[in-house]
């Protein structure tokens, strides 16, 4: 166990721990938009960062990054993090100035408008979906493509992927809602920022409702080594 102050407050917390889990865990809040559970941590959009003093030396950190240690003192609402935040909010907030989750994020960090040139974008490029699609699905159907301002999230060279399976674990976990997922009778439509793909759906024996992507169900199948008959019928009628 390591013992730490977050704002003032004395906590244990076990090493390993990032700053940012054992916040959570108190109960304190850091803002935060790359970090998921489920995926290793990548630090892209440097929201969460915090202020932490460490022999006697002051340094802004990620705190989804940072793993904690024996003594450290975080401060998470510093004038140095706070005014470090709200100018990465209004970089936010000029590239996606539509984008309702960025507005609103922005509007509860008391941040209502931006200084920057505003540009027309949905992605933040936080690569959330991509890492989601490689470490839990398995697949690494989609990825961040080219460099600087020409930086996009999609199938590689823009066309239909081979492996992509249509899952939609991309779109879920999307923190700004950039990727467009519907259903529409037997077939599954995605959209990413720089391309878009449609998958054929299988439909349930029992209901003839239209279930899940048939690539996704061979992709389970061969992963489960279960027979096909298994999910022959969706969910609800099983
Ligand atoms: S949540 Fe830490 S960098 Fe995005």
């Amino acid at each position: 166990m390591v013992t730490l102050t977050i704002d003032g407050r004395k906590l244990k917390a076990e090493e390993g721990q990032t700053i940012l889990q054992v916040a959570e865990d108190n109960n304190i809040y850091i803002p935060t938009l790359c970090h998921n559970e489920a995926v290793k941590p990548y630090g892209a959009c440097r929201l969460c960062l915090v202020e932490i003093t460490r022999r006697g030396r002051e340094k802004l950190v990620a705190s989804c990054l940072y793993e904690v240690e024996d003594g450290l003192e975080v401060k998470t609402g510093s004038d140095r993090v706070v005014s470090n935040r709200r100018m990465l909010m209004e970089l936010l907030l000029a590239r996606c100035p539509n984008n309702k989750e960025i507005q609103d994020l922005a509007r509860r960090l008391g941040v209502e408008e931006t200084s920057f040139q505003q540009d027309d974008k949905q992605c933040i490029l936080c690569a959330l979906c991509v890492r989601v699609c490689q470490e839990v699905v398995g697949v690494s159907a989609i990825s961040l493509v080219n460099r600087g301002v020409d930086r996009q999230m999609g199938t590689p060279y823009y066309e239909p992927s081979d492996v992509c399976i249509g899952c939609g674990s991309c779109a879920y976990v999307c923190p700004v809602g950039a990727i467009d997922f519907k259903d529409v009778g037997d077939t599954r439509y995605i959209k990413w920022p720089s391309s878009q793909m449609d998958f054929k759906l299988k439909k349930c024996k029992t209901c003839g409702g239209y279930w899940i992507p048939e690539r996704q169900l061979e992709y389970m199948i061969e992963q489960t080594g279960l027979p096909p008959g298994t999910f022959d019928n969706c969910p609800d009628c099983r």
